[in-house]
Order: structure tokens, then sequence, then C-alpha cells
């Protein structure tokens, strides 16, 4: 496994292509299985969770290619209706084929998601709002078997906003017969990019965008092409990644109106920020001010920026308390920070932040995806060096991480290699 060598220290400055959206991307690929035809995703990352995501979708005779950043699906070929624990366990996203899987051919045989780093993060609003629209859902042997002669239209409404949920509901309703009204709908950016990418399948689907979503079931839907759009996370780890240095960066593909939350807080903060249509700019002050975070859904501060706005709170001036209202306990980053020289308390689902340590280098070990961004995020302005094992965590979610942050200046290298 291979583990990343941070000298930190430099102050970052550079400029950040920001690659396609993950998590529009692990829903648009699935999305594929609704209809027979080529699809073709253009600006999609090269990243391990799209490898899986292609691998699980292969299984089932999809053909998929990726050439630069086009991903060609070819559908014509699907005759299996499975996701294995395999890939389950790997990824939990897999639990998006469960939707186009019975919506399209009747029937499908999906694990249940593994356990992770964090949870427990359950699925039984993907499977109520799925019995809503005529699924027969059944536990068995750690799987969800589910059959439908044809979905029916249904008025759904989910307890809480689900982004998952949200869109296996919706590329199940597609092709339902009659009408589906889906209420507390998710909002977040990769669920408005995936009504888009149905409705260019043929899909009738108002209220994009909102979280009331109603939806004219089709008989059938065809092939279609998407350009996936930015990752709104590698956005903001990289914002943070010049904070923290106290340096500069300007990110280019970007989309600042799916950054409002993290912006206004960097802002905060004292950073200097400006934006344009597809790029934004940002200058640290000499010293950050401690601002406090509650993670919460879109248009919210993303939970999965709350691992690294905690690493940038260790180095700002004063205290702040970072909350996650939407995953409890996602803080395992936390232990491994205060090893790096952070001075933070967790009380239930919040970090209480003394900032202005003195972060010095030493070896941490990546738990998750998120957690991983922050030991980098930590190690680029820690004293010395610092060793981030198990970086297979960030390879999941962010293309090409190292060579981004040296061509902002940092001085970080991927050591190939043995069992750490
Ligand atoms: C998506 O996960 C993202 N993953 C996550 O990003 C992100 O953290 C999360 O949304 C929240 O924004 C992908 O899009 C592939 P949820 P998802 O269903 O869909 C509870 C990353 O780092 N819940 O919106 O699984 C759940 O426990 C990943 O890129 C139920 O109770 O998240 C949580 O508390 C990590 N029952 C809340 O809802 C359910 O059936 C929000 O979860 C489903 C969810």
């Amino acid at each position: 496994m291979d583990k990343f060598l941070i000298r930190g220290g430099r102050r970052l400055s550079g400029t950040v292509a920001i690659s396609g959206a993950k998590n529009a991307t692990l829903a648009l690929m699935p999305a594929a299985l609704l209809a027979g035809g080529v699809f073709r995703l253009r600006n999609t990352p090269v990243l391990r969770d799209v490898n899986t995501m292609s691998s699980l979708l292969k299984t089932m005779g999809m053909k998929i290619e990726l050439e630069d950043d086009q991903l060609t699906l070819d559908t014509a070929g699907v005759d299996k209706h499975e996701a294995p624990y395999e890939y389950v366990k790997k990824m939990r996203a897999s639990i998006y084929v469960l939707g186009p899987l019975i919506a399209r051919f009747g029937r499908a045989k999906v694990s249940l998601p593994g356990g992770c780093a964090w949870g427990p993060r359950p699925v039984n609003l993907h499977m109520e709002g799925l019995k809503k629209l005529g699924a027969q859902i059944d536990l068995k042997g750690g799987y969800i078997i589910a059959q439908a002669k044809r979905l029916t239209g249904a008025r759904i409404h989910f307890d809480i906003s689900s982004v998952g949920a949200t869109g296996n509901v919706m590329m199940a309703a597609v092709l339902a017969k009659g009408h589906t009204v889906i209420q507390n709908a998710a909002i977040e950016p990769e669920i408005t990019a995936l009504a888009h990418f149905l409705v260019a399948m043929g899909a009738r689907i108002q209220g994009i965008g909102t979280n009331r979503i109603e939806i004219e079931g089709v008989d059938e839907l065809h092939a279609a092409d998407a350009d996936t759009i930015p990752d709104r996370i590698e956005a903001g780890t990289f914002l943070v990644a010049a904070a923290i240095t106290g340096g500069r960066v300007r990110l280019e593909s970007a989309n600042p109106d799916h950054l409002t939350a993290i912006i206004t807080k960097l802002e905060e903060a004292g950073c200097t920020i400006n934006t344009g249509p597809s790029w934004v700019s940002l200058e640290t002050p000499q010293t950050l001010k401690a601002v406090d975070v509650t993670a919460a859904i879109y248009p919210g501060f993303p939970t999965d920026m709350q691992a690294q706005w905690t690493a940038l709170m260790a180095v700002a001036q004063g205290t702040s308390i970072v909350t996650d209202s939407i995953y409890l306990d996602r803080f395992k980053h936390v232990p491994e920070l205060i090893r790096l020289g952070a001075d933070i308390d967790l009380k239930e689902n919040a970090a209480v932040v003394r900032g202005s340590s003195k972060l010095t280098g030493a070896k941490v070990m990546s738990t998750d995806l998120r957690a991983s961004a922050s030991l980098i995020l930590a190690g680029l302005v820690a004293e010395g060096t610092t060793e981030v094992l198990r970086v297979y965590h960030i390879d999941r979610g962010y293309e090409a991480i190292e060579k981004k942050l040296q061509a902002m200046g940092a001085d970080i290298e991927r050591v190939a290699g043995e069992e750490f």
C-alpha cells in the first residue's frame, strides 16, 4: 500500500484544474442501466471508486472504456442483475444499481453495504422508497432481493434528506407507470446533475434542483451523453490547502455556485476570494481566524469538507467548534490530527479545536477518504516530515492529488509499496 511523504512548511501557490465530480459520476454510470445503447460521460475523473463502479457494471455485461476523460458505456449486453458483496463492501455507492435494475429488468440482488469507517450508514430510505413504487424487497443472506413486474408511480416523503436514496428512487421512478412525487428530496448538485442526465435520456422530471421532484414515468429511455460537473469537494480541499499554508490558489474548471458555504466560511476566516464563471481564486491573510462550522445538507457546509476544515482550524487563531449534523461520528481524523500536535477535544458530534497549534510531522494513518485529505492538509503545514499511510483511501476520491499539490509547490511524494 502506498504512502505519502510530506515535508511541511511551504506556502502553496499556483493553479489547479478541478476534475469531474466523483459523486456525480458514481450516479451517472449506473443510470446507464436504464436504457440500451452507448453513453458518453465527459470530464470523468480517474479515481479508484470510478474503477470499482466500472468493474461492477462490467460484471453485469456493460462494456466500459475510459479514454482521456471520456467514459464510454455500452449497455446493450447487460444481462446480469446482481451487485456482489465484494463490490458493495468496497464502495457503498454500488447500491445505486438497485433502482435502475428493478426499473428496467424487474429484479435485482444487491448486497447490503458493509460497515464504513464511520456510520451506521443504513439504506432503509432506499428500500422504503422502492417499496412505495411497488417493488417487492426481501433481505436474505446479507443481500437485498428485489423484484417488480412494473413499478408504479407513488408519493414518497423522505423523513431525512438522503443523497443516495433520492438518486435511487429517482432512477426507479422514471420508468414507473404513472406519476411520482418525491418530497424532501436531496438537492446536492450531484443529484441535480443526475436528474438532468435522466431528462437527456428521455425522462420527464419537474422540480429539478428543488426538494420536491415530480416524475411522469415513461415506457422506455434512450442513451445520452453528459458533461460531468466539477468536484466541489476537491475544489474545497484545494482552497483549504492554500489557506492552511498561508498561500494562494486559482482553481480552474470549478463551479463557484456549488461552493458558496465553503467560500463564505473561508472569507469569515479572513481569506480574500474572487470568482468567475468557472474559476475561484483565494489569498490568505497573515493569520487565519477561528470560525465555527456545522456540516449540514446542501447548500450548507458539506460534511465531506468537515475533516478538512478541522485541520485548518487547528492552525487558526482562536477556538472553533466543528459540528457534523449529518454523520455524528465522522471524526476518525481527530486522533491522527492530535498526533500531529493539534489541540482538539471531541464532544459528541462536535470537535472543539483550540487553534494556532504548532503542528509537527509524524506517521499518521488514513482511515477514510476525507480523513486522509485532512491529514495531508495538516502535513503540508506541519514542521518536518509527515508520513500518511494507506493512501488508497485518498485515491478513491482525488485524481492525482500529489501531482496537483506538487504543481502548487508542495513537497509531497508518493512512496509505492510494502505493507505499512
Ligand atoms: C452521499 O452519501 C455521498 N456519497 C457522501 O460522500 C456524502 O458524505 C453524503 O452523501 C452526504 O452528503 C456519494 O454520493 C457516493 P446520504 P449517501 O444518504 O448517499 C442517513 C464522500 O466522501 N441515511 O445523503 O450515502 C445517513 O446515515 C462520500 O465522497 C439513512 O438514515 O449519504 C446519513 O446520516 C462519503 N437511511 C444521512 O442520511 C438511508 O437509507 C445522509 O446520508 C440513507 C441515508
